[in-house]
């Protein structure tokens, strides 16, 4: 039993007379979401819109989630797996959340996993794709509305030999989320009948990209494809131009290359191809109130992949907690409601999968003029493999 409800019975028990009855003070009180996000860093800008997407959706919901006001309580996890077990005990322990939110960065979400393992806190991951969170470490209390590592970068391969390439590099920063794409990429490259000659990776954050680059013009792949995210890819994509590489070695990416930062990338980024679960230009009329919604609530920013991921966050809160009431002490309906939710997402409305990560639509998408348009469907109903989950 959740430490928390085990108290409030105790209490409710010795003062029984004294106290209303225990669902009906749940349901009284606040409900506090504890948001493990980066604000600070090369990831600071995902972390902003996941909060900002997550915040329109409970606003949009009067406010209200299951009918009790929510209250957010955040940490600035900086992108740091060495103090994201301090952070995340914190929030549990110290700030007794309901629900756990985070984080971006796969390392330091296996942080936590562990401690929502552990604690039997419920936790929503609105990005970090780390396979394990619904793999080998999957869990009733743990659920992603984002993506695996996997999911995106597997079906770019089956694109690219499409496109006649049939050699290429791969390039990320070496941790969890670059190596989980790259050997999603693999999969599906090799599937396909092409070879990678080189994998080539610097640590997190890191920027410097020079001697790699250096190296992929003198291996002359046929295309070179790569994971880079937030503050990173608008660097990565204006070396790779720099070094005089665009036009020589066609450049493909996960998706979130592109992702937050078309903008800072200028004309470097016109015309890379990439797969990703949404992209700008979706034509579904959920995506353009989205859009408009989005834009007006966050200070005329655009939306991004992350936005959608903390929209749907609080669609899918909003969905489960309306189901029990507000009672989030009944888990066995609070999760038969997460999992059992359809979410009307603006990427197209999805379904959690066995090992509660979303089956998703993973499109092929194109930079153009600072939007990622939609060139098709890369892969259609695309689910994890969630190898080791025994869910
Ligand atoms: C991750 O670390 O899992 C991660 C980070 C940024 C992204 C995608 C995945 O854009």
């Amino acid at each position: 039993m959740h430490d928390d409800t085990r108290r409030r019975l105790m209490l409710a028990s010795a003062a029984a007379l004294a106290l209303p009855p225990l669902v009906a003070r749940a349901q009284g009180t606040k409900l506090r979401l504890g948001l493990m996000l980066p604000y600070t860093g090369t990831y600071a800008q995902l972390g902003v819109a996941i909060e900002n997407g997550l915040k329109l959706a409970v606003a949009q919901a009067g406010g209200k989630l299951g009918g009790r006001e929510v209250e957010f309580v955040r940490v600035d996890d900086e992108s740091d797996p060495a103090k994201a077990t301090d952070n995340v005990n914190r929030l549990v322990t110290r700030d007794k959340v309901d629900v756990l939110i985070g984080s971006v960065h796969s390392g330091v979400v296996m942080a936590m996993v562990k401690v929502a393992r552990e604690t039997d806190t419920l936790l929503i991951i609105p990005n970090a794709g780390a396979g394990a969170a619904t793999g080998a470490l999957c869990a009733p209390n743990i659920f992603r509305t984002s993506f695996s590592n996997w999911q995106p970068a597997y079906p770019l391969g089956k694109v690219m030999i499409e496109r006649g390439h049939r050699t290429a590099v791969f390039i990320s920063w070496k941790y969890a989320a670059g190596e989980e794409a790259a050997a999603g990429f693999k999969e599906g490259f090799t599937a396909a009948g092409g070879k990678i000659v080189k994998e080539l990776y610097l640590p997190f954050p890191n920027v410097e990209f020079q001697a790699l680059l250096t190296q992929i013009a003198s291996l002359k792949p046929d295309a070179v494809s790569c994971f880079f995210s937030g503050a990173g890819a608008v660097k990565f994509v204006k070396d790779y131009a720099a070094a005089g590489l665009k036009d020589k070695i066609p450049l493909y990416g996960v998706g979130f290359l592109t992702e937050g930062v078309l903008h800072a990338q200028g004309d470097d980024a016109e015309g890379l191809l990439t797969t990703l679960h949404y992209a700008d230009s979706l034509d579904n009329p959920r995506n353009k109130a989205f859009r408009a919604a989005y834009t007006k609530a966050s200070n005329n920013m655009e939306p991004d992949v992350f936005a959608v991921q903390g929209y749907d966050t609080g669609l899918l809160l909003a969905q489960a907690l309306d189901k029990v009431k507000g009672d989030l002490s009944n888990r066995a309906a609070v999760v038969a409601a997460l999992e059992n939710a359809v979410v009307d997402s603006p990427r197209g409305p999805w379904k959690m999968s066995r090992a509660h990560n979303p089956i998703q639509d993973i499109y092929l998408r194109r930079a153009e003029k600072g939007v990622n348009k939609v060139v098709g469907v890369a892969w259609k109903a695309l689910e994890d493999p969630a190898r080791g989950c025994k869910l």
